[in-house]
């Protein structure tokens, strides 16, 4: 009998017992013997059920057990997860995590020690819940330079802005049904401010770039400022508002990160992404564009993703295939500013006429409201707009919105 330990047993902790005991011979015949939860570390008791007996709160118990080789996280936050990973890993045992904010704050450090140490540090379930991307990034498509990563990252977000503006409901019913369906963070504004997409983001970048890159570097916006205009002008442009997280390489090879709300064109199939599902897009110099789509947070299919992770740890020999991921290289981020794109504006206050001064190029929407002008503008940088924007506000014009466009096939 193989012997593990779970740290955490919310959400996705009490998930993975759900997998471990429903598909325990499915589980015994993949790892060639029986998987066992011999700890569960909560500080609530929970009576009641088949295993409670395995409770504890003593993360030494667990530390100190031979017999553990797998440590599965899922307690969310840096500390005590960072401690309590380190300690396992410097004890021999392998770390499976879903948690996003450790990875994508202490990733290179924690491959780093699993590296040294001899066992796996493994976190498929800390991007995209239940789709399976990092172990293909990190696998199947290292034959290619990567090109550029967009994806719809948060699950609780794309629920929220699926409810509000395909069903009517208010932002607050929408969030609350989010979080009793177990989608949000402890903390949702990590979910609705952008905070959850950039580390997951960081993750996916790291991986594809090779080096660390932490989210306080990243410009991230979330989605409490889109309003019902917004969306509205997005379905008469032909496309659609999704939260989007973005890593592309600059022509002169840097990494250009972000999050935002951005414009999504109808012929990108991001644009059909709905409720609670999330979908990455990576284009390699190779291999094009491709597509990994699925449910992005819930119990089961975030737990599913650890429980693979766990197959992985137990059967495979750590350090075949050592991840390239170094630390971070801040030279090699290209600041926002930099950044080249389109971008949606509303603005009052300025006919077309005088905004095309500022904004040559730009592509006018017929208004949905009278003294109101919409138009995406030509590609410039976000500097430039920034330039553009300020310049047309000191000449009377009122920019009521600005969202970038996810520049696609069109
Ligand atoms: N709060 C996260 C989301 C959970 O909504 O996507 C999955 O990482």
């Amino acid at each position: 009998m193989k012997k593990i330990a779970l740290l955490g047993h919310g959400v996705v902790g009490s998930g993975v017992m759900e997998i471990l005991t429903k598909n325990r011979k499915l589980l015994a015949r993949q790892a060639g013997e029986g998987v066992e939860a011999a700890w569960v570390l909560d500080r609530r008791a929970f009576p009641g059920l088949p295993y409670s007996q395995r409770f504890t709160q003593d993360f030494s118990a667990i530390r100190e057990d031979p017999e553990v080789a797998v440590v599965l996280e899922a307690l969310g936050g840096v500390e005590p997860a960072y401690t309590w990973a380190r300690e396992s890993l410097l004890a021999g045992k392998s770390v499976i995590t879903s948690n996003k904010e450790l990875v994508a704050e202490k990733g290179d450090e924690l491959l780093a020690l699993a590296a040294e140490k001899g066992v796996h540090f493994l976190f498929e379930a800390s991007v995209g819940g239940g789709i399976p991307i990092l172990q293909p990034l990190r696998e199947s498509l290292t034959a290619n330079h990567i090109l550029e990563i967009a994806g719809i990252l948060n699950g609780t977000t794309n629920f929220i802005l699926t409810k509000m503006f395909r069903e009517g409901a208010a932002f607050g019913d929408a969030l609350r049904e989010a979080q009793e369906l177990g989608y949000a963070e402890a903390d949702p504004t990590a979910d609705v401010e952008g905070h959850d997409a950039c580390r997951k983001i960081c993750i996916l970048a790291s991986i594809a770039f090779g080096s660390h890159f932490y989210p306080r570097e990243v410009r991230t916006q979330g989605i409490t400022r889109i309003s019902p205009e917004d969306v509205a002008y997005a379905a008469r442009w032909g496309g659609a508002i999704k939260l989007i997280g973005r890593a592309r390489r600059a022509p002169d090879g840097r990494a250009a990160l972000e999050v935002s709300p951005m414009f999504v064109p109808g012929d990108c199939l991001l644009s059909g992404v709905n409720g609670v599902y999330n979908a990455v897009q990576v284009t390699g110099d190779m291999v094009g564009t491709t597509l990994f789509y699925g449910p992005g947070a819930g119990k089961l299919p975030t737990a599913s993703a650890m429980v693979g992770d766990l197959i992985t740890a137990l059967t495979q020999p750590a350090g075949s295939r050592p991840l390239p991921w170094g630390p971070a290289k801040p030279e090699l981020s290209q600041p926002w500013e930099e950044h080249t794109a389109q971008a949606f504006l509303r603005v009052t206050g300025m006919e077309p006429d005088a905004l095309e001064t500022f904004f040559p190029g730009a592509r006018f929407l017929e208004p949905l409201a009278e003294g109101e002008a919409a138009f995406i503008t030509a590609p410039a940088t976000q500097g430039e707009l920034d330039a553009a924007q300020e310049a047309a506000g000191a000449a009377g014009g009122k920019v009521l919105s600005r969202i970038t466009v996810l520049e696609g096939s069109r």
